[in-house]
């Protein structure tokens, strides 16, 4: 076993946006964007009271849905810890709810053997030793702010300190999602990513980290995987003309961290399409829900969470395990597979007969995944146009979002 296989193989993940920005309600960058005085989003600590939070039942209705493992915002770029940090009062354990929600989420997923992944920003809006024009001192003054040395110095200790506590002290962690350089830091290295790395691999042997601690350029080292945002790409992802392990992240409805006003949710079919669009080129999709300040999934979120289950009880088997097809799809379907087995999706409903190119005499059966029926093969129909190598089949009643399971001789 490679000790990445096992990323290639879940295709599937949680994202979790959790943060001090979920009382506000407009998203994680509010910080930023949003013109706060001095202060007075840091006192947001004051209130931060999530009674409800049951990571348990997050993991259970995650594990339901097909997803194989989360990553969760153990910081995001106002700062503010959801760990127990050694290095700072601005945390969570450190609010009215005052526990460790990182480790506790930790543990409800492993138990549900889950894998288990942290997120973790580089920036961080709240101190001195970061500058860069994607901050809120340039949003909101128009002035790119400067650190000196000793601040920047200070800045990456602090960073490194606080990855190597979430290395250290909750388990065996799976992922490491780093998250961002922004394109001003394209030429230099204002994290000292070899530092981190090097300890990040030492003390978690097994960890897969992602590549966002690089502004993408071909100069810089490999990363364990690639991640494109909200995109699905229509190829298996190359870097430096080899293939790599990838995985897109998109949002529920528009937002990440949670927006009560955002209710424009996609629906099953998008999601569903989302995720077979990543599995037909070899992704993962990482798909996220943004807490409410109680510790909620919002409701739309839950509701799609179930659908999902429904849909992966029949469907997961194009899934888990699978991967891009040697094979040509047919018009207005995606193809999955593994060994010797094939998965249609539909995209959208046939108008008639599908024709499955290069597939002539290769077919051992086919079912259809939802309803169970064996789909025929029809040998000849009329004139017949076809290519020598297609194969013409006739689904039943076929549906937006229908699996059909192709065996192969
Ligand atoms: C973008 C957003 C950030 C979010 C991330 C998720 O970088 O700026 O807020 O956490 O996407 O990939």
């Amino acid at each position: 076993m490679n000790r990445t296989d096992w990323f290639a193989d879940a295709r599937f993940g949680l994202f979790l946006h959790w943060g001090l920005y979920a009382i506000p309600g407009r998203g994680e960058w509010t910080y930023a964007m949003d013109r706060w005085e001095p202060g007075i989003y840091e006192a947001l600590q004051q209130q931060f009271d999530p009674v409800d939070f049951d990571p348990a039942l997050w993991a259970c209705l995650a594990k339901a849905a097909g997803m194989r493992y989360v990553v969760f915002t153990t910081r995001h770029h106002d700062g503010f810890c959801m760990f127990d940090s050694h290095y700072t009062d601005y945390k969570i354990t450190n609010t009215p709810y005052g526990r460790d929600v990182t480790r506790m989420l930790a543990d409800a997923f492993r138990a549900e053997g889950l894998g288990v992944g942290f997120y973790h920003s580089l920036p961080d809006w709240t101190h001195p030793g970061y500058a860069d024009p994607e901050s809120p001192e340039f949003y909101q003054t128009g002035k790119v702010p400067v650190a000196t040395p000793e601040d920047h110095a200070a800045y990456r200790d602090l960073l490194y300190n606080h990855i190597e506590q979430l290395m250290t002290e909750y388990g065996k962690i799976d992922i490491l999602f780093l998250d961002y350089t922004s394109k001003h830091k394209a030429d230099e290295d204002y994290f000292d990513r070899e530092r981190i790395l090097e300890m990040v691999y030492r003390l978690q042997p097994e960890i897969i980290v992602n590549d966002r601690l690089s502004y993408f350029k071909d100069n810089v080292r490999d990363f364990d995987y690639y991640t494109p945002e909200i995109c699905l790409l229509n190829d298996q992802l190359k870097v430096k003309g080899k293939p790599v392990l990838w995985e897109t992240c998109a949002t529920m409805n528009h937002h990440w961290g949670y927006c009560g006003d955002d209710t424009a949710y996609k629906d099953l079919h998008t999601l569903t399409t989302g995720l077979m669009g990543c599995v037909s080129h070899n992704g993962n999709l990482l798909l996220n829900i943004g807490p409410d300040p109680l510790g909620r999934f919002p409701e739309q979120a839950v509701e799609r969470l179930q659908q999902l289950a429904d849909w992966y009880q029949w469907a997961g088997e194009a899934i888990f395990g699978c991967g891009a097809s040697d094979y040509t799809p047919p018009f207005g379907c995606a193809y999955t597979q593994k060994g010797n087995t094939l998965y249609c999706y539909l995209l959208t409903a046939p108008m008639g007969d599908l024709i499955l190119p290069e597939l002539k005499g290769k077919i051992r059966r086919i079912t259809d995944l939802r309803t169970g029926a064996e789909i025929p093969m029809i040998d000849h129909w009329g004139f017949e146009l076809l290519r020598p190598d297609e194969q013409r089949i006739r689904p039943t009643d076929p549906q937006p979002g229908d699996v059909f399971k192709i065996e192969l001789v």
